[in-house]
């Protein structure tokens, strides 16, 4: 079907009216508005039906393979292995690829991981990369392919061939209130992660205050979904919902990040951190068909840290990708930040809650995130926890430490860091980091099978 013979208007009402358009009209729709045929304000239209009323799993499936073939989807084929790459659906203090990557592929399963930048509240793998000095996350294709054959592991950002029709459609629905639809952001996420070439892919959703998707409920539909889609494509994949009603670990903010990350590789991170890096890289592993279940995985994936592997891969890749590899050798001579602003709690008790989301938004106040698209990152702010969900306080300790080199948001930063902690009386009712796991058989409670 041409995009001439295609009536914008009456695929718009069939939507608004809650009726399924055909994976034809889906494609031709979508290539066109790639193409610049359609108009935003028709577009935004659509989006806004397809938002209210949703997508079936067929409409889903087409609309995901349109995004996907707007562009290049890349074959690796003539690199040996499974290619397994992971999402995180986005979190606050979520710097688990950068510890996982390297240590799935030095347990010998190719990771070709294209990741995005920071967006609103959560951080991005890109900008924490982007923090050690010469890191370059720019390569072409070819390159792209001759990393990861040499190191099993290769770290980019999305390029101008990979899935256009979603650069062009995200940027779109972020500024016309689509973004938080389970069927649009399903699509968004699998057309990037199936150009890359993948076998295999795990899923890292989250829930919680910290995440996108704040209601379980919403976070297992997302899931599914994700998961539908990639099976739909023959590819396997496999979700974990996880909990974001806190930061992961101790550190926000994207140099802190890449320090907490060295840590965990040489096996001293947090436990939550070392959790979820050993889950998620055990389940990779698994995929990437190095370990005969999940939790065998697991287990490579911990004798990969504990014998320096994982490290020395980490090491390689920053190498390889222009990166001041003193820095992984000693990452305590990188730049202080001129200030260094301490939060005192004001109450004795517990830390009750932690709003994930405020921490996030502190943090950005700080310069660890953007304010608009044309914003710098300033790789050393960010915040420092001293304290977790659970943990006694008295009043006058340090909460935590508050990173930045621009005073002009502190004040906004402390206050919204002071209100998303809670002090209370009672010990609080702390939910596991990790709540079940989703394949296309369903939802099993238990996480390693
Ligand atoms: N991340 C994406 O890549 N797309 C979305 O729609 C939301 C989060």
């Amino acid at each position: 079907m041409s995009v001439h013979k295609l009536n914008i208007v009456s695929l718009i009402r069939k939507k608004r009216d809650n009726e399924e358009l055909s994976p034809d009209e889906i494609k031709t729709l979508i290539s066109a508005y790639a193409k610049d045929q359609v108009p935003d304000y028709q577009m935004s239209a659509m989006l806004m039906a397809m938002f209210i009323n949703g997508l079936n799993d067929e409409e889903s499936a087409a609309f995901t393979s349109a995004m996907l073939y707007s562009g290049e989807v890349l074959d690796l084929g003539s690199i040996p292995g499974l290619k397994v790459d992971k999402h995180s659906t986005g979190g606050v203090g979520d710097k688990i690829s950068l510890l996982l990557a390297p240590v799935v592929a030095a347990c010998g399963v190719p990771v070709p991981m294209i990741s995005g930048r920071g967006l609103g509240h959560t951080g991005g793998t890109l900008d924490k990369l982007e923090s050690i000095t010469g890191f370059n996350v720019n390569l072409d294709l070819d390159r792209y392919r001759e990393v990861l054959a040499k190191h099993n592991l290769v770290l980019i950002g999305q390029t101008e061939e990979i899935a256009p029709a979603d650069k062009r459609l995200y940027a779109l629905r972020d500024v016309t209130a689509t973004v938080e639809s389970i069927p649009l952001i399903a699509g968004s996420i699998m057309s990037k992660k199936l150009a890359e070439g993948i076998d295999a892919l795990v899923l890292d959703v989250k829930y919680g205050s910290g995440a996108f998707m704040r209601e379980k409920s919403d976070a297992i539909a997302l899931a599914q979904k994700l998961v539908k889609i990639g099976e739909s494509f023959g590819k396997r994949t496999l979700a974990f919902l996880t909990n974001m009603e806190q930061p992961l670990g101790y550190k926000i903010g994207n140099w802190l990040e890449v320090e907490e990350s060295i840590d965990g590789l040489r096996g001293k991170g947090p436990d939550d951190i070392m959790e979820l890096t050993y889950v998620l890289s055990g389940a990779m592993i698994y995929l990437g068909g190095k370990a005969a279940s999940i939790s065998e995985g697991i287990k490579l994936a911990e004798q990969a840290v504990s014998n320096g592997d994982a490290l020395r891969k980490f090491r390689d890749i920053v190498e390889e990708q222009g990166g001041d590899t003193s820095l992984i050798d000693h990452p305590e001579k990188y730049k202080k930040p001129e200030i260094v602003h301490e939060v005192k709690a004001r109450d004795d008790g517990y830390v009750f809650s932690i709003d994930a989301y405020s921490v996030g938004m502190a943090a950005l106040e700080l310069g660890a995130g953007r304010r608009s698209k044309e914003d710098r990152i300033d790789p050393v702010s960010g915040i420092v926890l001293e304290k977790k969900l659970g943990d006694q306080v008295k009043k006058g300790e340090t909460l935590a430490f508050l990173h930045t080199n621009n005073t002009t948001y502190l004040n906004t930063a402390e206050t919204l860091f002071q209100k998303a902690v809670v002090i209370a009386k009672d010990i609080p009712k702390i939910e596991p980091l990790l709540n079940c796991r989703i394949d296309k058989d369903g939802i099993h409670e238990s996480i390693t099978q």
